[in-house]
């Protein structure tokens, strides 16, 4: 893998502080990304016999240091540089989000983030693969980046840069293959096309729709997604790009959606789009330890982790029916006010790339303990001239929260008796940036 000499110094000396250690305190990320890179640091772990503890976090708000003498923060750590500064042990951070602040350790620290060494963190390398260059310096772990690839589809990145790298190294070590066909779940064709995400169709509870999409395709629904011959895959492609024109998803959406897809041969589900479903939906709604068996290979998980993403997906997809009118505008801002729902993140995400992808959209959530969770997402278009972590980071701070993320996608946490206030100002920030 050609890694930038920089980084690869970087993590070598990490490595060094890991091996001095008896014991690890491992916190990541609760999203797909963040359990792949969780999975990818404990089987690289076992492998030099090393104990570990892994904890799956939403982020580090609340965030109480613990004493132990190694703590390494996975996928989060970077946007926090009074946390991490407050911590009294050795610390490694594996992460992609922007940096934000002088971290001042207290012991010896290395920050492994892409951003820090010129490479965009956003788009070419998620915390997966973060934790995979971490995890190469320490022994033969090339058959990982299966779940460095699975971590980066979880975030919606591109195949390029960093990503390309590792995704070739698994190609060429056979864990991972691309194959020309279209990104969605393996399955019932008309499953997959009614509950998919990435993309969101609009299909749900449209029975009539999409009898009518696979009469004019001259393919049964019940087709198995992966039985699909070539031809009929090409006329499913063309159907959908005409689908996505029609429901006016973002632009680049067949790029991402259709030409190729990345099968994770080593892991327990092949096809990356559905195995990151699951890990997805078990994370949203707390069953982190089902999802890190599955990437584990745990059989009973994965049954566990099918039937939690099926109900969650149903759970989404209504969420999104119910609000879909309840989007309101500001100026240069859509925004949506939820109470106490089961998930913002994937609602913002469907409303803001496939319905709503012409400004910038807020979701609030109201919590029962006084707290607004924030989902903010735009399109890697809108991104180009605006940074919704900064817009998130600053709003937040002017009502005594905390926020942060990337450009496309951020989001913060808020006093829910400020929620007027703070959308006042990420829609003032917004027009800013976008003037
Ligand atoms: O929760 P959600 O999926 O909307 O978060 C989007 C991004 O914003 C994530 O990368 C998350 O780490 C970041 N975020 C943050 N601070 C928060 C909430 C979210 O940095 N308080």
């Amino acid at each position: 893998m050609n890694l930038d000499s920089t980084i690869k110094e970087t993590a070598k000396k990490a490595v060094n502080l890991l091996l001095k250690h008896e014991f690890v305190r491992i916190y990541t990320h609760y999203d797909a990304d963040g359990i792949s890179a969780g999975a990818i640091l404990a089987k690289a772990l076992f492998r030099i016999n090393k104990n570990f503890q892994i904890s799956f976090l939403k982020g580090l708000n609340d965030f109480e240091p613990e004493d132990v003498p190694l703590s390494i923060f996975v996928d989060m750590g970077s946007g926090y540089s009074e946390k991490i500064s407050s911590i009294n042990s050795d610390v490694i951070i594996l992460d992609h989000h922007r940096p934000d602040g002088d971290i001042k350790p207290r012991k010896t620290f290395f920050h492994l983030n892409p951003h820090l060494f010129g490479i965009d963190g956003s788009y070419e390398v998620s915390a997966s693969g973060v934790a995979y260059i971490f995890a190469r310096e320490f022994g033969d772990n090339r058959d990982l980046a299966s779940l460095a690839v699975l971590g980066a589809v979880g975030d919606k990145q591109r195949f390029t840069g960093l990503n390309g790298e590792i995704l070739k190294e698994g190609i060429e070590l056979g864990c991972i293959e691309v194959n020309r066909s279209v990104n969605l779940s393996s399955g019932k064709l008309s499953k997959a096309l009614t509950t998919s995400f990435e993309p969101f169709l609009d299909f749900y509870k449209k029975e009539d729709e999409l009898q009518q999409f696979f009469k004019k395709i001259g393919i049964e629904g019940d087709k198995e997604v992966d039985e699909l011959t070539t031809k009929e895959l090409q006329k499913l492609a063309d159907a959908l790009a005409l689908r996505l024109l029609k429901i006016g998803a973002y632009e680049g959406v067949f790029e991402q959606i259709i030409g190729k897809r990345i099968l994770v041969k080593n892991l327990p589900i092949k096809n990356s789009i559905t195995l990151v479903d699951i890990v997805n939906s078990c994370g949203r709604i707390g069953a982190t330890s089902t999802a890190f068996s599955i990437l584990l290979g745990d059989e009973k998980a994965l049954k566990e982790g099918i039937e939690i993403s099926e109900k969650f997906k149903i759970e989404i997809l209504e969420e999104v029916q119910k609000k879909r009118n309840e989007v309101r505008d500001g100026f240069c801002i859509r925004y949506l006010v939820m109470d106490d729902a089961p998930s913002t993140s994937p609602v913002a995400t469907i409303l803001s790339r496939y319905l709503f992808p012409d400004k910038p959209l807020v979701v609030l959530n109201i919590k029962k303990d006084g707290k607004a969770k924030v989902s903010a997402r735009t399109t890697e278009k809108i991104a180009q001239k605006l940074d919704l972590a900064e817009v998130m980071r600053l709003s937040a701070i002017k009502v005594n929260g905390i926020g942060g993320g990337h450009r496309v996608a951020a989001g913060a946490s808020i006093p829910s008796g400020k929620i007027e206030e703070f959308l006042k100002e990420v829609d003032r920030l917004c027009c800013v940036m976008l003037a």
